[in-house]
């Protein structure tokens, strides 16, 4: 009966089904006995009739189980985007440089691209004609792109915007959940904060589609929701997402098309289990006990369908569900995208286990630090091999990622695993992403895997490869135009067109010659890579050899050095063969320049032990490193490892034996040999100075500065001047209120607190120690600008002597508001490349091109003020040592978005000398010596490598290669 009542061609047909119940019901009704229909009227049971009143629904449910996730067939017939918003004109943007995404990231194409209702009209030749269109008749905008590069919009796998929002807020914290290790029913789209200052910020750095996932302090944290960052006109997060689940909003589901890909965050190693006081064992207890809970649904549901379909509907009852397990029986019908923070061996192992006992496929690995390390692995892995995402050098922080290895990328593309870059937005912030694939470019990853990298693997692996990541007849209309090859450093959009609306009303762009369309030089890193392999991510990282001998350098393209607090050019600019061959010449004995040009360095012919061609590299001053713990600790996270953070007087009781107004120096607690400090000389970093850790308090202590390639503190050199400056912290949101800590100042600068701490203030009070004061918020600087006015009036009234009191900022993000006070008062600022609104201090940026006409640095050295540079970390000092290396291209960026404004020696000097004399050693002889040897460029760009550094006041060269 069943049979002929429900034959496959009926159900589904959902326009029949209330005529075949109706039959049904009347048929049955027919022959049942007064007994049996009291039976059938009783609510949830069927019995009687057999068959209950949505038995077709319920069969297409159970047909759809297990359907793969996808766009519906007729997909890319589409002429309109479900995202279109009515009233946006077309865009022609003509003659420009196309890389599609298509072939591998292989393809580039000349030509133009087409904008029409939300998605991708046309590509290469446009003939408007074709189309119906005529360009005095519509709404056509051109944008002439003369030439320059265009790809698909940026897409971020691992972002946490709108969620772990900026400025930071206590009132907008969502991302963990701290109701336990399993919270897989949470949905980061319902804490999304849509006021997140991200958003914007994102779409300027070529960001056009997130995955907003949940933190990583759960072992299953929640749904990820994937959203396009440009505004809408509701306002509202819904109308941001990008294929949304069916049923987010609505339990009508039609299960008669494919659903949408859903994405689940997970997480192991040292995150859950330092949050939840567990281990790495309960974590992955924690998952497989979920994952039985889902199995069990799964299961019941199964067998119910196979009754259902089989029209077995006796004793049925109703589907089997439960709302808390739904996702994961999702997960365990492959129907999730299961993206994964996991560091180590350990954990993959783990995971990996865990995907093939439930048998679950897993998109992506994320952080992945060790991924590099076991490719073998991760291709066992249930359903086939995950991507892995992961940072390109942020890393050693904590334990698990203490191996990474910057040619990461590289060998894992090599080894046919798909390769991409994430932010962990605001880990590194989203707007820089690009600068990721940049720096994985720079170590090996190829041109076309890199761009992909951020393009179109994560749109693959996010399951949206059929609308975003390429450029394409039918793709959603998210392109960026940008000022030169992406993977050139400081590349910047000049537009970008989220679902065809252009994001900026009147772009800055920076003007740039079409030349720079090829994607940069990269160094040989071949030794490295092997290195990496074979030591297990902990390679040997100093020189190959330390010689006094002779060496001649040829082949240069610049020279320049340092005399005093000043950088020199020696020469610059060499670009022809014959200029290079004549006068790029350098000879070097006993770690000394001893000849300049090819005639002069005759006369060490014989002595010469070795020749090396530099192909166009230069010799450059070595760069000071500011602005972090270097020097202070190892692994940042683990306790054992690094120096720890000095008692603050105004929060905590300092014991008695350390005498109550003792001050702490950082020469005291100085480690060598770290890793952090390793990469960094070998980036170019010759020495650094470090202030005692100051975990948010007030004072910090006396800074130190060291040599980053000291074996030891006793060695020669190590320490380069024991005590540099003092440095205090000021800013909202410490224990004591702001006003509380300028009181503390005050009393301190009055010159009448005793012991040490006295005494080292009575210096800073006549001049003689700068103060280094670590302040964000324009308002609090104000204040310590009037302080400092007010100290230095009474002290002239008292003594009848004009003591200038030394103060430098250091953060100083809002230092602009100030610019023309901070001038006036001969204060200079120690500030990261690219500010970012991480605190309510640091919220009014300059945010630079394409959103203002002038970046943040080359703003205030056109306003005269001194500048430093601290390299772009994560915006914590104590977490931020291993961006110490990437100094050489924070102040190349620098010198490449100013268009010219700041030269490449002021680029230098904002990282060497500028950053000494702002610290107050503004004497000769502080590390002058120190100079870096490049090959193939200049540290200020993605093509140089360093090969030596010349140690003068040591008398040796370092050798690299
Ligand atoms: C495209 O732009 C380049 C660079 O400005 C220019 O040389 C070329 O002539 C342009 N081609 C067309 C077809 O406009
Ligand atoms: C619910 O989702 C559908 C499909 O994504 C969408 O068209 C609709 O606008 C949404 N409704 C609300 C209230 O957000
Ligand atoms: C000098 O450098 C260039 C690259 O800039 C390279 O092509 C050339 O082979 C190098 N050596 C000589 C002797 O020119």
């Amino acid at each position: 009966m069943e049979k002929t009542v429900l034959p496959q061609g009926y159900v589904g047909r959902k326009s029949r089904l209330p005529f075949l119940v109706k039959v049904l019901l009347l048929s049955s009704l027919a022959s049942l006995s007064f007994f049996s229909y009291t039976l059938f009227n009783f609510p949830g049971w069927h019995r009687g009739s057999r068959v209950p009143p949505h038995a077709a629904e319920i069969q297409a449910r159970c047909r759809g189980l297990n359907t793969r996730p996808g766009p519906p067939s007729h997909f890319h017939d589409r002429t309109v985007s479900d995202r279109f918003v009515e009233g946006t004109s077309h865009v022609w943007i003509r003659n420009a440089t196309i890389w599609t995404g298509r072939v591998q990231g292989l393809e580039v194409i000349q030509g133009d691209v087409f904008l029409m209702n939300g998605i991708i009209r046309a590509t290469g030749h446009v003939d408007l004609q074709s189309m119906g269109l005529s360009l005095d008749r519509d709404e056509i905008e051109t944008l002439d792109a003369h030439g320059a590069f265009v790809t698909p919009g940026i897409v971020d796998l691992h972002s946490h915007m709108g969620v772990d929002s900026s400025p930071f807020l206590d009132g907008a914290q969502d991302i963990n959940s701290r109701h336990g290790p399993i919270v897989s029913w949470l949905r980061s789209i319902d804490g999304l904060n849509t006021h997140d200052a991200a958003f914007e910020l994102a779409t300027a750095g070529g960001v056009t589609t997130s995955l907003i996932l949940p933190g990583s302090a759960n072992a299953i944290g929640g749904e990820a929701y994937v959203i396009k960052p440009r505004q809408t006109k509701e306002r509202s997060p819904t109308s941001l997402l990008v294929e949304p689940p069916f049923g987010l909003n609505s339990s009508h589901i039609n299960h008669d098309i494919p659903p949408r890909w859903r994405h689940l965050k997970h997480a192991c190693g040292e995150n859950p289990a330092r949050f939840y006081s567990a281990t790495r064992m309960d974590t992955v207890w924690a998952d497989r006990e979920a994952y039985n809970e889902a199995r069990k649904v799964k299961e019941a549901q199964d067998a119910y369908c196979d009754n259902a379909l089989a029209g077995r509907w006796e004793g049925l009852g109703n589907f089997p569900e439960e709302l808390k397990w739904e996702q994961l029986v999702e997960v365990l019908r492959g129907r999730v995208k299961v993206q994964t923070h996991c560091y180590e061996a350990t954990d993959f192992d783990g995971f990996i286990r865990l995907s093939q006992e439930f048998k679950f496929p897993v998109a992506a690995f994320h952080h992945a630090h060790e991924a590099y390390l076991v490719p073998d692995l991760l291709k066992k892995t249930y359903g086939g091999t995950p991507a892995i995402a992961m940072f390109a050098s942020f890393s050693r922080y904590k334990r698990e990622a203490f191996r990474h290895s910057q040619f990461a990328p590289k060998i894992l593309n090599d080894a046919g695993i798909p390769v991409i870059m994430k932010s962990d937005h605001p880990g590194i912030v989203s707007r820089w992403l690009l600068h990721e694939a940049q720096q994985a470019h720079y170590y090996g990853l190829a041109e076309a895997a890199a761009l992909s990298s951020v393009i179109s693997t994560p749109a693959q692996t996010l399951g949206l490869d059929h609308r975003i990541g390429f450029i394409q007849r039918g793709y959603d209309a998210d392109v960026v135009v940008w000022d030169r090859h992406p993977l050139s450093l400081g590349a910047t959009p000049n537009q970008v067109f989220i679902d065809g609306i252009a994001q900026f009303d009147r772009p800055h762009t920076i003007a740039k010659p079409v030349s720079a369309l090829k994607a940069p030089k990269t160094p040989d890193f071949s030794q490295e890579v092997t290195a990496a392999i074979e030591y297990e991510g902990l390679p040997p990282l100093r020189e190959k050899e330390s010689t006094p001998q002779t060496i001649l350098f040829t082949n240069l393209t610049n020279a320049w050095i340092r005399t005093g607090n000043k950088v020199h050019t020696i020469f610059n600019d060499l670009t022809s063969a014959t200029e290079r061959a004549r006068h790029g010449v350098i000879g070097v004995r006993g770690g000394n320049i001893v000849c300049v040009s090819a005639e002069q360095c005759e006369a060490f012919g014989s002595l010469v032990s070795r020749i090396v061609d530099l192909e166009g590299g230069a010799i450059q001053p070595g760069l000071v490193t500011y602005g972090s713990n270097l020097g202070l600790q190892e692994i940042a996270m683990e306790k054992s490892t690094v120096d720890g953070p000095v008692l603050d007087p105004l929060t905590h009781a300092i014991p008695k034996v350390l005498g109550e107004e003792a001050i702490i120096r950082a020469v005291d607690g100085l480690q060598y040999q770290t890793r952090n400090a390793l990469l960094a000389y070998r980036a170019g970093i010759t020495s650094g100075i470090v202030p005692p850790t100051n975990s948010g308090g007030f004072l910090s202590g006396l800074s130190v500065k060291f040599s980053t390639s000291a074996l030891h503190k006793l060695g020669p050199g190590a320490v380069i001047r024991d005590v540099v400056a003092l440095h205090i912290s000021i800013g909202k949101g410490a224990q004591v209120s702001t006003s509380t800590q300028i009181a503390l100042l005050r009393r301190l600068l009055d010159g009448d607190v005793k012991g040490e701490v006295g005494h080292w203030f009575k210096h800073v009070r006549r001049g003689k120690v700068r103060l280094v004061v670590d302040v964000e918020s324009a308002d609090i600087m104000a204040t310590l600008l009037s302080l400092k006015a007010e100290v230095e009036h009474k002290i002239f009234t008292e003594t009848n002597h004009h003591h200038e009191l030394k103060l430098t900022f250091s953060g100083a993000t809002e230092a602009h508001i100030l610019a023309r006070e901070l001038r006036h008062a001969k204060v200079g600022v120690l500030v990261h490349p690219r500010p970012y609104p991480y605190s309510w201090d640091s919220r009014r940026i300059i945010p630079g091109p394409p959103l203002t006409p002038q970046d943040f640095v080359s703003y205030l050295i056109s306003q005269g003020i001194e500048v430093g540079l601290m390299p772009q970390g994560i915006g914590e000092r104590d977490m931020d040592g291993w961006a110490a290396q990437n100094l050489r291209f924070d102040a190349g960026w620098i010198h490449k978005i100013s268009n010219g404004r700041v030269s490449k020696v002021q680029a230098l000097e904002i990282a060497s000398t500028n950053i000494d004399s702002l610290l107050g050693l503004d004497s000769e002889g502080v590390d002058a010596g120190a100079l870096v040897v490049t090959k193939g460029g200049d540290l200020l760009d993605f093509e140089g490598k360093v090969v030596a550094i010349l140690q003068k006041e040591l008398g040796f060269v370092h050798l690299f290669e």
